[in-house]
């Protein structure tokens, strides 16, 4: 199936030759139909601006954008039959929540009995009927979310944008909204493109995402994928809590890399940047997930083990965190779903990890977090 929304080596730059700043820089995506897709990085990476030029509200530096075979890439906005959702929802304090949601329809001259019809239809959808009669400022953070959707849904667009459509809501109604816009978007079976700089929402609601840095895309993928699969050390640290361990190459064969850790022992792991040939020699960085790190000797073989002490253990409701020194300067993380019984600060003992949880990349690499 050919993708509904398809960008090609999108580039946009702002300033002049003096200050010029490259905020996307050679941007390829393929989106398919009814998908709901995310752009996922840290601030500044570049996503509104990706966002705005799929909506024509930024006019492209160089790269093509093609929905549903239609060239939009020199369509006005208007012409795009696209609905925008951004952080502030830019209600209309003073007119009903009906009239809100009405307001774009009445604009474009559409005759009253079908204002009243789609109206009814589209808060239907977002699950506020009944409550047209009301003010914004009658509504919670959450509802007016939902009427700012229904307001980009009336039109019936093909395509929906959302641009970081929760950060205006307390935590835990972000959670729930999150779940409601993912529910409204599969109920209206329209494709859209999400963006949001939290990586835990843009892996619940996402079918695929592109992480974006410093206005690349550097990996697309679905959430699992992404999570487990980071392309990059960088990814890696962005999607969730990591470890890093340096290593020195040994050996490479197919998607395997043999390495040593500085401890002596030699292991067989799986390379996590497929683009990478390693050398014999050559410094290396492997990646593990704290939940894949198991505290306390286990049965030998299929996994490698590493002498360390109890530097600190942080009591977190659903997890209790470990931070174990194996002698390397930064601890290794490792999360248990209780406290363990004589695993208390100070005590000697040994972690593991199963060698199919071990990714390894070239180099000697920093999250994106201490990049230089
Ligand atoms: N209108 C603009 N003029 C100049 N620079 C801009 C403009 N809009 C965005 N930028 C710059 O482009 C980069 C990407 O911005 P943006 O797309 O807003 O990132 P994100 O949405 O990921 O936080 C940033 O360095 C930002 O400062
Ligand atoms: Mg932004």
């Amino acid at each position: 199936m050919p993708a509904a929304l398809v960008v090609e080596k999108l580039c946009k730059e702002f300033g002049g030759a003096a200050e010029r700043v490259a905020a996307v820089r050679d941007v390829s995506l393929a989106v398919q139909a009814g998908e709901l897709f995310t752009l996922l990085g840290p601030s500044g990476c570049g996503k509104t601006t990706t966002l705005r030029l799929i909506a024509g509200l930024e006019t492209a530096s160089a790269g093509r954008i093609v929905f549903e075979g239609q060239d939009f890439t020199a369509l006005p906005p208007f012409r795009r039959n696209l609905g925008m959702v951004f952080q502030s929802y830019a209600l209309y304090p003073h007119m009903r929540i009906f009239e809100n949601v009405a307001y774009g329809l009445r604009a474009r001259r559409t005759p009253d009995a079908e204002v009243r019809r789609r109206v009814a239809e589209v808060l239907e959808l977002v699950g506020l009927s009944g409550l047209g009669e009301r003010r914004p400022g009658q509504l919670s953070g959450g509802q007016q979310q939902r009427i700012a959707l229904a307001r980009a849904l009336v039109y019936r667009p093909r395509l929906l944008l959302l641009d970081e459509p929760l950060s205006n809501l307390d935590a835990k109604l972000r959670v729930y909204m999150r779940e409601e816009i993912r529910k409204i978007q599969q109920r209206a079976g329209i494709t859209t493109v999400y963006v949001t700089h939290d990586q835990e929402e843009a892996l619940s609601i996402s079918d695929r995402l592109a992480v974006m840095y410093r206005g690349q895309v550097v990996q697309v993928g679905t959430p699992a994928e992404v999570y487990e699969w980071p392309a990059t050390v960088g990814v890696a640290d962005f999607l969730g809590r990591a470890n890093f361990l340096d290593a020195w190459v040994i050996g490479a064969g197919g998607d395997r890399v043999r390495v040593r850790l500085p401890s002596g022992a030699a292991l067989e792991v799986r390379r996590g940047d497929s683009a990478w040939a390693p050398g014999a020699d050559e410094a290396a960085t492997l990646f593990v997930r704290p939940e894949r790190v198991r505290l306390g000797a286990g049965a030998p073989g299929g996994a490698v083990e590493l002498p360390c002490t109890v530097q600190r253990c942080t009591f977190l409701g659903g997890i209790v965190r470990y931070a174990l020194d194996i002698g390397a300067g930064r601890p290794v993380l490792a999360d248990a779903q209780r406290l363990l019984p004589g695993m208390g600060v100070g005590v000697s003992t040994r972690l593991r990890v199963d060698l199919g949880d071990l990714r390894a990349y070239p180099g000697t690499q920093r999250p994106w977090g201490e990049a230089a």
